[in-house]
């Protein structure tokens, strides 16, 4: 299958007998919403920085408030972005299949601001900080504080998300391993797939039978089904896939 409106064809065939959908999805499907990767981000003044120095919790120790303006432009440009279309397909698409987990490598938010429910943040989010003293988490706080503290007890907060050296959040992990146990469909988009657990959770599927996807900008080697291969930018291809699997 080498041409793209077969295998998208093919694809939406068996979408749309799908009981549970997992989609991981990485980096590159906010690409096209302009949010640049971790490291795409480090340009300018931040180009300087060795980056554990901004998401490590030694470099945190060393120098919150360096850490802090890093992720607070951060928050601030992710606010500033919008969904894109690949978002918008997904968040469609969880209304037409009986079950669909979306589990996200990305901290920007915009999936919840297509309208996706239940998003699985497996590296936390720019629009949380945790308090260093008790762990509570909190949604809003002081923004105009360069080194922000917690509302409750004062203590330092530190962003919710999983630094360099840190482990990913128990709960959201154990969910992103029973949906990829549990799906019949996988897909997997705009994520290079090296870190874990995105580089093993597409072949779990597989071998548990269910039918993957991998999108990404990449060459990739081909595919037959059930492993299904595209090239090409989330924003254009998901949007097919779906008008195609449920057109109304
Ligand atoms: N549509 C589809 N895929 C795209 C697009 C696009 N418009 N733009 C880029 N890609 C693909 C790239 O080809 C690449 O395979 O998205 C992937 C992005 O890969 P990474 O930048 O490695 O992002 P990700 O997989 O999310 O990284 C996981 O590792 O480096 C850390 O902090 C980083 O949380 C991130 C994690």
């Amino acid at each position: 299958m080498d041409n793209l409106d077969t295998v998208i064809a093919a694809f939406a065939n068996r979408l749309r007998l799908a009981h549970h959908v997992a989609v991981l999805t990485g980096a590159g499907i906010s690409a096209e919403s302009g949010i640049p990767t971790f490291r795409d981000a480090q340009t300018g003044l931040w180009s300087h920085f060795d980056p554990e120095e901004l998401a490590s919790p030694a470099g945190f120790a060393r120098n919150p408030t360096l850490v802090w303006r890093w992720y607070a432009e951060r928050r601030v440009k992710a606010c500033a972005a919008q969904p894109n279309p690949a978002h918008y397909a997904l968040a469609k698409l969880d209304k037409h299949v009986p079950r669909l987990t979306l589990i996200t490598q990305n901290i920007d938010g915009l999936h919840q601001r297509a309208g996706s429910r239940n998003v699985i943040e497996l590296h936390g989010s720019l629009h949380r900080a945790r308090c260093m003293a008790d762990g509570s988490l909190h949604t809003t706080w002081d923004y105009a504080e360069e080194l922000p503290h917690c509302p409750d007890c004062g203590a330092l907060l530190r962003p919710d998300v999983v630094w360099f050296g840190e482990m990913l959040p128990q709960t959201a992990l154990e969910k992103a391993w029973a949906a990829t146990l549990d799906c019949d469909i996988f897909m997997s988009i705009g994520t290079s797939g090296v870190v874990e657990p995105a580089a093993s959770l597409p072949r779990i599927a597989l071998s548990r039978n269910a039918t993957v996807l991998i999108l990404n900008l990449e060459q990739q080697t081909a595919a037959r089904p059930p492993l299904f291969t595209i090239n090409g930018k989330a924003g254009e291809i998901l949007p097919r896939i779906v008008k195609m699997a449920f057109p109304v």
